[in-house]
């Protein structure tokens, strides 16, 4: 049995109580985080907690806790599940209150889980996976890490049902992200990668394969993308922090480049490695 937090309790996760008048289960009025335990330890943890915060802000909920406070409980976290390597859900609503769409006045409800993180398929660093290009049907607070994500999960189900496993996204011609990953282009020895701004997550792993970028003299940037872009494209990655970094390989039934995960893909995905490598050790913060 594994164990939950939630308002300020440690418990077994078989045992917790949620009001049906949350509004989280009432309107999918909060916001949430996912963050990576490696080796027991939170990775990248000040710019998820950043991240958060400006979540909780552009929706107006109060930060329940500080950052050393959200350490302390999330490493307690991962440390009650056992396990080395974990994906820590956190998520905020703005608390439970009869039915009214006014801000009510009351504590909002705080959520924390941990899951085993799943290692990268063989299948997928052989071969890749394929993707499908879908219209963005979502709203236009995509920055915002909100926990109402039917658009999103509509989405990906449709690339599932047309046997990709993710999907693309496209708002007025232009490349946004993925259902839940930020997307990269390798165009002619150089990384791509949609400028930040309401459109899409600011994703932590997009950030941090940009710092590799930089740090290892591959040359990158931060440009719009068109749906033209993708199809002309060497390679196409996508990156989150549960799943690292995914080379596309097949898009909408045709070949990405040479229809296998490219070299820039290796290359990246072996600095990406030894950085999560170097984090473990204690080499890195
Ligand atoms: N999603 N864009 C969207 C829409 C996402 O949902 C995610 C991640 C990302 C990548 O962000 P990051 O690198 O910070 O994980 C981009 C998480 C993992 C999820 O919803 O499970």
């Amino acid at each position: 049995m594994g164990s939950i937090f939630l308002n300020g309790q440690f418990l077994p996760d078989d045992q917790p109580c949620i009001s049906p008048l949350d509004r989280g289960f009432i309107f999918g009025d909060g916001v949430y985080e996912v963050i990576p335990a490696y080796g027991g330890n939170l990775f990248r943890l000040e710019a998820h907690l950043q991240r958060l915060n400006d979540s909780l802000d552009a929706v107006r909920i109060p930060h329940p806790f500080d950052p050393a406070r959200w350490a302390h409980i999330l490493q307690e976290l991962v440390r009650r599940n056992e396990g080395e390597d974990q994906a820590v859900y956190l998520q905020i609503t703005r608390g439970v209150a009869p039915r009214d769409h006014a801000f009510p006045e009351v504590e909002p409800t705080v959520f924390a889980m941990s899951n085993p993180i799943q290692p990268m398929d063989e299948d997928v660093k052989s071969h890749g996976i394929s993707a499908i290009m879908l219209d963005d049907i979502r709203w236009k607070y995509c920055h915002i890490k909100a926990i109402a994500l039917l658009p999103n999960i509509l989405l990906r189900q449709q690339a599932l049902d047309a046997d990709a496993r993710e999907a693309i996204l496209i708002r007025d011609g232009e490349v946004t992200e993925g259902a839940a990953s930020n997307i990269f282009v390798v165009s002619n020895g150089t990384l791509l990668t949609p400028p930040r701004g309401e459109l899409l997550l600011p994703g932590i792993t997009r950030d941090l394969v940009l710092e590799l970028a930089r740090s290892h003299g591959i040359p990158c940037k931060e440009s719009r993308l068109t749906a033209d872009d993708l199809s002309k494209a060497d390679e196409i990655w996508l990156t989150s922090s549960t799943k690292e970094i995914l080379p596309v390989t097949t898009l909408d039934n045709r070949p990405v480049g040479s229809g296998k995960p490219g070299i820039m893909w290796q290359t990246m995905i072996s600095h990406y490695q030894a950085c999560k490598q170097a984090f473990r050790d204690g080499r890195i913060q």
